[in-house]
């Protein structure tokens, strides 16, 4: 679905990332782990469109879309969810996913507001409040909602669960489960809840330094080591 091939990329001169060649099958959960600092964001950035790259291939749906700009990125299906800021905090619900169907028609994006509903119930039940004064799980399914009326393909969340308790952790995490289930999404997903994230993944890259020092699928990685023998030293902040 989605590939990269030897991709170096970064912030202007600051090359954050390097000769990252990763797998992202359709319709798999695929965890991106790693230290603070060690480009996380920055790997979903690069896909999204939102740093330089400097060299190496993105492939699409077999095509390169190295070279495109981020919008369209977007209107092809590749959804960034960033850490924060995801949502118009001043805006309701309701009006935070009509404005992300902008480029859908009116009915269509009723269609869609309705399966964000059927997929988030609490947000129905939320629909007329500001989306500032929602908890930080509410937040989560606004912006994965959001995600969804656009009609996206593969979802890239950066820590959905960060400052999320553990109980409300485990929730957000089922929940990625059953939209890639539903709706036959691809989704790659950044965490610090490594343990959790592993569970649900199919596919995993822990990342140190900007370069990939595991990757794979995950039975294969626990096979030949063990989640809790995996060095302490490329979760730990
Ligand atoms: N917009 C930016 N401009 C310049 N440098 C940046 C920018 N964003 C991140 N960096 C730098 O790139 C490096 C990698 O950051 P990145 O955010 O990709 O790491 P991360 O693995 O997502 O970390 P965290 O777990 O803290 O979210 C850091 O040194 C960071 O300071
Ligand atoms: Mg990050």
């Amino acid at each position: 679905m989605l590939e990269t091939r030897l991709l170096n990329a970064g912030y202007g001169k600051l090359q954050v990332i390097f000769n990252i060649s990763a797998k992202i099958r359709a319709k798999s959960i695929t965890a991106v782990l790693g230290p603070n600092g060690s480009g996380k964001s920055t790997f979903l950035r690069a896909i999204s469109g939102f740093a330089t790259i400097y060299s190496g291939e993105i492939l699409y749906e077999k095509k390169n879309i190295t070279q495109n700009p981020a919008h369209k990125r977007a209107r092809d299906g590749i959804a960034y969810l960033p850490q924060t800021d995801n949502i118009f905090s001043n805006l309701t619900v309701i009006e935070n996913l009509k404005i992300a169907g902008y480029l859908l028609d009116k009915d269509e994006t009723e269609e869609r507001i309705k399966i964000v509903f059927d997929l988030f119930p609490e947000l129905e039940a939320l629909m007329q409040r500001k989306a500032g004064g929602l908890s930080g799980g509410e937040r989560q399914f606004l912006a994965i909602g959001s995600a969804l009326i656009r009609r996206s393909k593969i979802l890239l969340l950066d820590e959905p669960t960060a400052h999320l308790s553990q109980r409300y952790s485990r929730e957000i995490l089922e929940r990625i489960v059953e939209l890639r289930d539903r709706l036959d999404l691809t989704i790659v997903l950044v965490e610090q809840n490594v343990k959790e994230a592993v569970e649900i993944s199919d596919d995993a890259y822990i990342l140190v330094n900007g370069k990939i020092v595991f990757g794979g699928r995950v039975d294969e990685i626990l096979n030949t080591t063990p989640i809790d023998r995996i060095p302490a030293r490329y979760f730990l902040n």
